[in-house]
């Protein structure tokens, strides 16, 4: 076993595959229970009508639990309100999160052309930290505990040993080995974050890659899965965990607790996308039933495509003009869907249910 010292870089970091046997029986039970959930959000997925009331909301909250493991706390609420672009207001986390949000759509979209690579990673990390990012040249990156100060871990060290490594992971998402590819997630996801390439942004841009295997090995669809969630509320496991690989060679314990992160939030997506789709069809009731002169199928979908409304949203869909638009917002202000806040000199509307439901654990 590779020797370890916290304060010293791990330039003994073993290269991919672990030479241990990982297939336990607890193991491949896990593996079953992980991916029949899987399977089962990947159908819900394409079931919803609008995908794309999925892909503007799910990712968002992927975005927020992400950036929050790294302390860049923000509340749904504010990132749903800026989520469509660049405006005055947005504090530094706001921006950080979206910014984290942009890179997994950036990666999503360079998936359909080319794939997960080492070019990739540093593109994501690029576009999450804004500034241009390269494998690590110099020393000094180590991960430190906040309280103490002391070292945690020292990653290794020297561009051409993380460039070798950086292969070796590459090869290995890539390989067909027979291994389950959840229990690859898990072992790549350690693998990663050991190699640590960057200066700053391995845990985000490794959590934006957990989703885009997931994506590329045909598992899901869209980065549509809620996985930061399991992993910040099980932080000080999830710290622990990677750390016993290097220390111990626990992969069995991490592939464990990786799966099983896997499985619920796997779980809990499905339930959200279950209960979004209800939730559209409860729309449509009510303002069939309230308000039927206004009832339009696209009007109802853009109040979940883009939670926090403008007029001018209204309009661009060219479903009508600024006077109808602002009279219909006002209208399903008054049958109680929307709630109206102002911004400035500018009125916004608010499908509050929806957010509720978002925000709901
Ligand atoms: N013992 C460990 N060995 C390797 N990687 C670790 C270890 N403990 C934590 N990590 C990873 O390092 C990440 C922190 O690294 P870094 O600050 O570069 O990333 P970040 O994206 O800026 O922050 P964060 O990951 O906290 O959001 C953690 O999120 C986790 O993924
Ligand atoms: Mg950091």
């Amino acid at each position: 076993m590779a020797k370890f010292d916290p304060n010293l870089p791990f330039n003994e970091l073993p290269f991919l595959p672990p030479n241990i046997d990982i297939e336990t029986p607890a193991i491949l039970k896990a593996c079953i229970e992980a991916n029949k959930e899987l399977a089962t959000l990947k159908v819900a997925e394409r079931l919803i009508p609008n995908q794309t009331v999925l892909i503007n909301s799910i990712p968002l909250l992927e975005s927020q639990a992400s950036s929050a493991i790294e302390n860049i706390v923000t509340t749904t609420d504010e990132l749903f309100e800026y989520a469509q672009g660049e405006v005055s207001g947005m504090n530094p986390a706001i921006k950080e999160t979206l910014r984290y949000r942009q890179a997994l759509y950036q990666g999503y979209k360079t998936l359909k052309t080319r794939p997960l690579s080492i070019a990739l990673i540093c593109d994501i990390c690029t576009t999450i930290r804004e500034v241009e990012t390269e494998v690590r040249k110099l020393p000094g990156t180590a991960l430190i505990n906040d309280l103490t100060r002391k070292k945690i871990y020292t990653p290794p060290e020297g561009e051409s040993l993380l460039r070798r490594l950086l292969t070796n992971w590459q090869e290995y998402l890539h390989k067909e080995d027979g291994i389950d590819p959840l229990i690859k997630l898990a072992i790549q996801h350690y693998q990663f974050e050991a190699i640590h390439p960057f200066s700053d942004g391995n845990g985000r841009t490794g959590r934006i890659v957990n989703l885009l295997y997931l994506i590329d090995r045909g598992l899901i669809d869209a980065p549509v899965l809620y996985l930061s969630n399991y992993i910040i509320e099980h932080k000080t496991q999830y710290y622990e965990k990677l750390l016993k690989v290097t220390t111990d060679e626990a992969w069995v314990d991490w592939v464990f607790f990786f799966l099983k992160a896997v499985q619920e939030t796997s779980k809990w997506t499905t339930m959200k996308i279950f209960a979004i789709q209800e939730l559209i069809k409860d729309a449509r009731d009510l303002i069939k039933a309230k308000a039927p002169h206004i009832y339009n199928k696209e009007l109802v979908e853009l109040l979940f495509v883009q939670p926090y409304v403008r007029i001018s949203n209204l309009v661009e869909t060219n479903l009508v003009g600024r006077d109808t638009a602002s009279k219909h917002l006002k209208i399903l202000c008054e049958i109680g869907f929307l709630n109206e806040i102002k911004r400035g000199r500018e009125k916004l509307f608010i499908n509050h249910q929806f957010l509720n439901l978002l925000k709901q654990k």
